[in-house]
Parts: structure tokens; sequence; C-alpha cells
């Protein structure tokens, strides 16, 4: 079975971004060894802690960011990093060509259930000049390289340069990170829906109706019955998407009026984006497509709507715009 390296060897993907998913995916392997050990390590629990985004940071949000952050300060193609748990960018390497945004520790609130979670992160080329957030602030679009690494059963990461969607499982003999599946395809078509039902009153009328559509199954206009899946680690649930198809979605809210959306643009919605558009399915905030929209600030939040490509075109359809039509955007 081809390794990490070789496949991106194969993708003709040059030395110094290869590098820096090598780098990426050699932490995932510290991570994955400390999630593992949990209480044996002591490093299950809540720090007295704040991020910026006024969550409570556990203990493991903590030390997996530490463990990113100087690992890519070592790498010497990164010139920049952001992350969930920073609350400005970070300046790295003067001659580093990228920038690296992550979510060190997605589904945080699992950890302590022994339950998935995952690490996410999306490259984008670094600006010539000094650096700032703006040098950030760029499309999803304009990623090169996004991916995950799920702390599950077994560890598995996804990772798109845009060449498709793959699959690399990590082998616990050799410690490589070894291609399981080469062409990830999202079906089109599911009959399985993962959203916070709790919210369901503070959602916007669209997403009111489609779910209650999907809630009456075969006697309503869908015609067929949904089942319904929530990881609470977006992490999981998009992989779960990625492997049998569904539509995930952590849509508008008006809970807490200063907050409409909850899922991170650069460092969750993007790169999932990414992987999902790479994999034949496809993402939205319900009126724009994800990856073209312009980010104002690094930890800004958008809604989201990903999955199987015909059951998000349905969703939108209840947003006013039929979208089945929309060109593909290379
Ligand atoms: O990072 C935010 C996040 O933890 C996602 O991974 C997940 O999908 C969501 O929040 C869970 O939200 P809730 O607490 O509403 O289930
Ligand atoms: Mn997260």
């Amino acid at each position: 079975m081809q390794n990490l390296a070789q496949t991106l060897t194969a993708q003709a993907i040059n030395a110094s971004l290869a590098d820096l998913l090598l780098t990426l995916a050699d932490t995932s392997k510290a991570i994955s060894q400390a999630v593992r050990h949990g209480a044996l390590a002591g490093v299950l629990g809540a720090t007295e802690q704040e991020n910026v985004q006024g969550e409570t940071q556990k203990k493991l949000d903590v030390i997996t960011n530490d463990m990113l952050k100087d690992a890519l300060k070592a790498d010497g193609n990164v010139r920049g990093l952001a992350s969930e748990e920073e609350d400005y960018v970070v300046e790295v390497s003067k001659d580093g060509k990228y920038l690296v945004c992550f979510d060190p520790l997605d589904g945080s609130s699992n950890i302590d259930i022994n339950s998935l979670v995952g690490t996410i992160f999306s490259v984008l080329p670094a600006p010539a000049g000094e650096l700032t957030e703006q040098s950030f602030l760029q499309k999803g679009r304009d990623q090169v390289a996004a991916g995950y690494v799920l702390y599950g059963p077994s560890t598995m990461m996804a990772l798109t340069t845009g060449n498709g969607t793959q699959f690399f499982t990590l082998d616990p003999n050799s410690g490589e990170f070894l291609l399981t599946q080469d062409q990830v395809t999202i079906t089109p078509d599911t009959a399985e829906f993962a959203i916070n039902m709790s919210n369901q009153r503070f959602w916007e009328a669209p997403m009111q109706t489609y779910i209650a559509d999907l809630l009456i199954g075969e006697l309503g206009p869908r015609e067929r019955n949904f089942n319904m899946r929530w990881i609470a680690a977006m992490v999981g649930d998009v992989h779960r998407v990625l492997c049998r198809g569904g539509i995930f979605t952590y849509p508008t809210d008006n809970k807490n009026p200063q907050k409409p959306y909850k899922l991170r643009l650069m460092y969750e919605a993007n790169p999932m984006a990414w992987l999902v558009e790479q994999a034949g399915g496809k993402a939205s905030t319900g009126y724009q497509t994800i990856l073209d929209v312009q980010p104002t600030a690094i930890h800004q939040r958008v809604a989201v709507i990903l999955g199987s490509a015909n059951e998000v075109d349905t969703c939108l359809s209840y947003h006013g715009q039929d979208y089945s039509q929309e060109p593909q955007v290379d």
C-alpha cells in the first residue's frame, strides 16, 4: 500500500507543501497517542482558561494546540498560523510559503466521554510582505491542501490537495499513514441527516420546513423515511458523510442573536467544504457556496450545509434558490 509521502509524490505536490503535510501527519500521530492515553496521562478535563470565542479550553485543546504550533514552527515551510485556540495569528518562519489554519481538537466536548475527536487543517499560500490577519483572509477556494485526522477506533486522515479526496489509515505497526481509499466519493442521494435537533425552534423558516419534511418521512413530500445521526464533533459527522453519504448541517439560528452561526469558516467549514466538493458533494451556507465566502476575520463563523449533492440541492431549494443548475467552479 502507498504511504502518504508516496501519494504526495504521485500527485506531484511540491516538496515544500509535501514536507508541511508530512509534519502535520507526524504531529497527528503524536496527538493520537496523547488522546489514546486519556486518563492514564492525566490529559482529560478542563483548564481554567477560555479561548477567544469564550469557550472553556480542555486540557487536550491546549496540549494539542501547543504540539501543532511547535511542530509548525520547526517545519520551516510555514509563514504563519491561525488556530481556534489562539486569539491572534502567529508569525512562524519568515521564508515560509504557507499559512496553516487549524482546529487542534475538534469535538473537544467528546474528550471526557472517550468519543470521537479530530484535528482539522487548512493550508493557504502565504502572500508576500508583512504577516497580518489580512494575510489569512483568503477564500476557501484558494486552499492548497485541506484535511482532518480522526482519532477513532483507527486513526484516519482525510486529505485533499485538489486531486480528489483520499483516506489514509495509520498503521499501528509501521507508524505510517497508508492510502486506504484513493477516490472518496459521496453518494449523491441519501436518507440520513445530521443536525442538533435541540435547536429546532431557533432555526430560520427554510431549515424548519426542510427538517419537518424529512421527519414526516414517507407520509410527506420526500416520500421516504430518513434516519438521523449526531456525533457532536463535526469531524466525525463529516467523516460519516464522506463514507456513506448524508447531509450535515449546523444552520443559522437565533438562540443567541450575537452568534447566529456555530462553526468557524477558516478552520472548520472551509477545509471540510473542499474535502466534500473533491468527493463530489456540495457545501453551502444556505445562500452561498462556502468556498466562495470572502472571510473577514480568522475566527469568523458561518452556517454550514454539506454532503450528498442532491440532498444539499433539495435543502437549498427551501432557501429560495435552486442550486442544482449552479455552474461548477474549478
Ligand atoms: O467545533 C464546534 C463543534 O464542536 C463541532 O465539532 C460540532 O459539530 C458542534 O460544535 C457540536 O455542537 P453542539 O454542541 O450543538 O452539539
Ligand atoms: Mn471544532
